[in-house]
C-alpha cells in the first residue's frame, strides 16, 4: 500500500476538516432505499435547524435530484470550488449535476478519478452534518470514499431490507466495515413491514444478526404505499407520512436530540 498523499486528498481533508460529522449511508445490496433514506435523513437534519449537506456519490445510478425534485441545475463555481446546490435549507451535490442524465460509461481508475473530483472539488464550506448516499455494493469507489471520509468524524449506516437474500450480503458489509476501521453507527431496517403493514418475516432474523454482532437497529422503517406517489408527484417526502415519520425518529436516535 502506498503511503503517498495525493493531491486531491490534501484538498479533500481541507474541505472535510470544516465538517461535523459524516453520515455514510451504504448497503452491500442495490434498490434497499439508501437513495430515499439518505435524502429524507438529511431534510429531517436540516429541519432540526442543523446546517447539512447531502452527497450523492452513486456513480451509475445518482438519484438524489430525482428523489428531491431538483431540475435544470447549472452548477457554478468560484475559486473555492463547487457550489453545492441550495434546497430547502440544506446544501446538495449530485454526480447527476455533471453529468445530467447521459449515462457515464467508466470503468475503474477513470471511475474513482470522478468520484475523487467531486469530493475534493465540492465547497460545502462548514456543515453540522454531511450525509453521503454511497454507491451500491462494496466497490472501488464506495472504498475509496469511505477511506477519505474514515480520517474525520463519522458513522456508517448500513441501510438493509429484513429479506433473506440481503442477510448474507449485510454481513459482509459489516465485517468489511470492520477490517476498514469504519465507525458502524448501526443497522436501518428499510421495508421493515410488508406492503400492508404486516410485519417482515425476515426482521426477526435481522435483529437477531444484530444482536449476535453488538450492532444497533437504529430505525424500523415500514413499507410506505404512499412513497411512489410522492415522489411521482415531488411532493416532499414529508407527505410519505409513515416513512417520514421513522427516519425522523432515525435523526433523533443519531443525534440525541
Ligand atoms: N420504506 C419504503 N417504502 C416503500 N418504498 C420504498 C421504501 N424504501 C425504498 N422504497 C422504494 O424502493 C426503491 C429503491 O429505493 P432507492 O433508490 O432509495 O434504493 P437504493 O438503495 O438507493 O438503490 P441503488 O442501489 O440503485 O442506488 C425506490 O423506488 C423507493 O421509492
Ligand atoms: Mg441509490
Amino acid at each position: 500500500m502506498s503511503l503517498q498523499v495525493e493531491p486531491w486528498e490534501v484538498l479533500a481533508e481541507k474541505r472535510l476538516s470544516e465538517i461535523g460529522e459524516t453520515l455514510l449511508v451504504g448497503s452491500g445490496k442495490g434498490g434497499v432505499g439508501k437513495s430515499v433514506v439518505s435524502a429524507a435523513l438529511a431534510l429531517a437534519l436540516a429541519k432540526k435547524g442543523y446546517k447539512v449537506g447531502l452527497f450523492d456519490l452513486d456513480v451509475h445510478g445518482p438519484s438524489i435530484p430525482a428523489i428531491l425534485g431538483i431540475k435544470n441545475v447549472r452548477l457554478t463555481g468560484s475559486r473555492r470550488g463547487l457550489e453545492p446546490v441550495p434546497h430547502r435549507g440544506m446544501k446538495v451535490m449530485s454526480l447527476a449535476f455533471l453529468v445530467g442524465d447521459n449515462p457515464l460509461p467508466l470503468k475503474g481508475a477513470a471511475k474513482t478519478e470522478v468520484v475523487e473530483d467531486i469530493i475534493s472539488n465540492t465547497d460545502w464550506g462548514s456543515l453540522d452534518y454531511l450525509v453521503v448516499d454511497l454507491p451500491p455494493g462494496t466497490g472501488d469507489e464506495m472504498l475509496l470514499s469511505t477511506r477519505i471520509f474514515r480520517r474525520h468524524t463519522h458513522r456508517f449506516l448500513v441501510v438493509a431490507t429484513p429479506s433473506i437474500i440481503a442477510l448474507s450480503v449485510v454481513k459482509r458489509l459489516v465485517s468489511l466495515l470492520r477490517d476498514e476501521k469504519i465507525r458502524i453507527a448501526g443497522i436501518v431496517e428499510n421495508m421493515a413491514t410488508l406492503p400492508g403493514g404486516a410485519p417482515h418475516p425476515g426482521s426477526q432474523l435481522l435483529e437477531k444478526y444484530a444482536e449476535t454482532e453488538n450492532l444497533r437497529v437504529l430505525a424500523k422503517i415500514p413499507f410506505d404505499e404512499t412513497l411512489e406517489e410522492v415522489l411521482l408527484k415531488g411532493a416532499g417526502l414529508e407527505n410519505a407520512p409513515r416513512f417520514w415519520h421513522a427516519v425522523e425518529g432515525l435523526a433523533e436516535s443519531l443525534t440525541g436530540t
